[in-house]
């Protein structure tokens, strides 16, 4: 698949897309966010992905927000509707059915953060910067911002940095649970490999199912997440990869997963 903003590409399972707008530090224009939708669709569907790693082009930044010349003409109503449209394609992405692992190689800022914050996994290379500066701006973060930060990171500190706007390090993003590992910018993509690769070589439909559960944390009480984590563990016991894996470690062997 070809693009004018993104490059993709898939090895063992394991998709790498790339926002390739350098010069602009990767920043989101109607292309990139209409072409992000078509490969995550694609991605969905494709039986040659089982993980997706999501990075910028560069060394500088992951992608430092929206376009921001594409923000001047917005009026309430055209406004709403670029929210909202931005905050589809973002879902689709937390509602893909396979882990995106964000590899934040630099500035994630606006848009740029509520990316990553729409990625399963996050990690950090050490000059990896984060923030929600939409304030600057005049306007608030549009793209799921204000509801998943506050549900990744706690109320307190997603309050500090919407209301502010001030950046945060990698360091602090650790800290505060909005990234699970900080590395050398060198060895982010490295890193981010192994993890794809330790999650593909598990039973997928456990994967699936457990991001499924996970996700639903988000938008259920308690008693309802503990009912559907029943159900999918259940999902899980009808599958052939569960008889495969558990008879495995009984026979002290590797376990040979093909997905259902
Ligand atoms: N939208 C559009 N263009 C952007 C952009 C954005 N969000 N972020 C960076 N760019 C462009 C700059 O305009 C510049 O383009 P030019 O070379 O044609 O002038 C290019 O990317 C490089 O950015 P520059 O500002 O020169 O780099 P810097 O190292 O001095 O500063 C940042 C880096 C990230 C601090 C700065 O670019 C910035 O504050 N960007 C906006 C961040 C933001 O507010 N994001 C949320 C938007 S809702």
């Amino acid at each position: 698949m070809n693009f004018q903003t993104l490059l993709f590409s898939t090895q063992n399972k394991i998709a790498t897309v790339t926002i390739n707008r350098p010069d602009k530090l990767n920043a989101l224009n109607a292309t990139s966010k209409s072409e992000l939708k078509q490969l995550f669709e694609h991605i969905k569907t494709s039986n040659d992905v089982d993980v997706v790693i999501l990075t910028g082009a560069g060394e500088k930044a992951f992608v430092a927000g929206t376009d921001i010349s594409e923000l001047t003409s917005l009026d309430g109503n055209s406004g709403k509707e670029f929210s909202a449209n931005g905050q589809e394609i973002f879902d689709a992405i937390q509602h893909l059915g396979k882990p995106v692992i964000a590899a934040i190689n630099g500035y994630a800022l606006g848009g740029g953060c509520e990316l990553a914050l729409a990625c399963h996994i996050r990690i950090a290379s050490e000059n990896a910067k984060f923030g929600q500066p939409e304030v600057n701006l005049a306007i608030l973060p549009g793209y799921g911002g204000t509801q998943r930060l506050p549900r990744i990171v706690g109320v307190g500190k997603a309050m500090e940095m919407i209301l502010t706007g001030n950046p945060i390090d990698a360091n602090e993003a650790l800290r505060i649970g909005l990234v699970t590992k900080v590395v050398p910018l060198s060895e982010l993509m490295k890193t981010a490999n192994e993890l794809a690769q330790t999650i593909a070589s598990k039973g997928q439909l456990a994967i699936r199912m457990s991001l499924k559960a996970i996700n639903m944390t988000m938008e259920t009480p308690l008693s309802e997440g503990l009912k559907l984590e029943a159900s999918l563990f259940g999902v899980c016991c009808d599958s052939s990869d569960m008889k495969e894996g558990t008879k495995a470690f009984l026979e002290k062997r590797k376990a040979n997963f093909l997905g259902k």
